[in-house]
């Protein structure tokens, strides 16, 4: 049976963090949700309203705080959460933040990066209140079309994804720049999943293929290029390899995730 974990989500009201946070709250993992605006999460989630009343009844290991993800004092609030006692501090970070575009662009140009330079330096402000000097898990959600090792699209894709998505790939290879530093500090385990182009269908089995790459050592170990990926797989995947067993093989690796 796989040990009960802590698992801090960031951005769980996008499909990706809710495919993982769903399943991880039915496999019994304490989840913390961090959330600007909690009813975004409460309306997506299954949950049971009494017929007397309007209250809604979360499950008992969800514990959801409001507030921005860069913001420190509100990652610091979920990095000490009380939930997190019994693990001696978050065992396990899940960065699935993101923009959208607008008609002037997306929404916050550099979304990904500040978030995880406030997210860093808010697991530094609470090394020390962690027990035995545990080591946490960050698995970082960015995209495909921003290896400096291979490409990881397909060939009539690279020129569009080049031009439309600039903006949201540089704010990515900033964020995986600031995971990878922080990892060779052994600040954290971490792993980044590049996902192909998100669809909104359901999960699947036996459909995803995953590429490997190991961006400090700049090696293709696995090849996997293709169109699209649910964001419910991209979940489910995370959760399966990373966040529901040890999946220590994905630490320090790139999973590229494509049908
Ligand atoms: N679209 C694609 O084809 C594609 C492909 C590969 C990778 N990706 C990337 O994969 C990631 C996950 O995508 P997704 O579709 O699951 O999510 P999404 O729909 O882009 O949602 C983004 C999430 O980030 C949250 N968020 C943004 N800024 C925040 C802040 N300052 N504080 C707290 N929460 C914040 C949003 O919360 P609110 O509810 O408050 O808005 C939402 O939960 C994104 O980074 C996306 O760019 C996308």
């Amino acid at each position: 049976m796989a040990t009960k974990k802590t698992i801090l989500f960031l951005g769980a009201t996008g499909g990706v963090g809710l495919s993982a946070l769903r399943r991880s709250l039915a496999a019994g993992h304490t989840c913390i949700a961090l959330c600007r605006t909690p009813a975004n999460l409460t309306a997506q989630l299954n949950t049971t309203t009494t017929s007397n009343s309007n209250t809604t009844t979360l499950p008992p290991n969800l514990h959801i705080i409001t507030g921005n993800a860069h913001n420190p004092s509100d990652l610091h609030a979920c990095l000490t959460h009380p939930s997190t006692a019994p693990s001696g501090g978050v065992d396990i970070i899940v960065s699935s933040i993101g923009a959208r575009p607008t008609l002037r662009g997306m929404s916050d140009a550099h979304v990904c990066e500040k978030g995880m330079e406030v997210l860093l330096g808010a697991l530094r402000a609470v090394k020390e209140e962690r027990v035995g000097g545990k080591v946490p898990r960050l698995v970082a959600v960015s995209s495909t079309g921003i290896s400096e090792v291979a490409r990881d699209v397909p060939i009539l894709l690279a020129g569009l994804y080049k031009v439309l998505l600039h903006t949201p790939h540089v704010d990515k290879k900033k964020m995986e720049r600031l995971v990878v530093a922080a990892g060779g500090k052994g600040e954290v385990e971490w792993t980044l999943v590049r996902g192909s182009f998100y669809t909104s269908g359901s999960a699947t089995e036996g459909l995803v293929r995953v590429g490997v790459e190991d961006p400090v050592k700049g090696v293709r170990e696995k090849e996997a290029v293709g169109y699209t990926i649910s964001r419910e797989d991209v979940g489910k995947w995370m959760f399966e390899e990373c966040l529901d067993k040890e999946g220590r093989e994905w630490v320090g690796k790139a999973a590229i995730l494509t049908y």
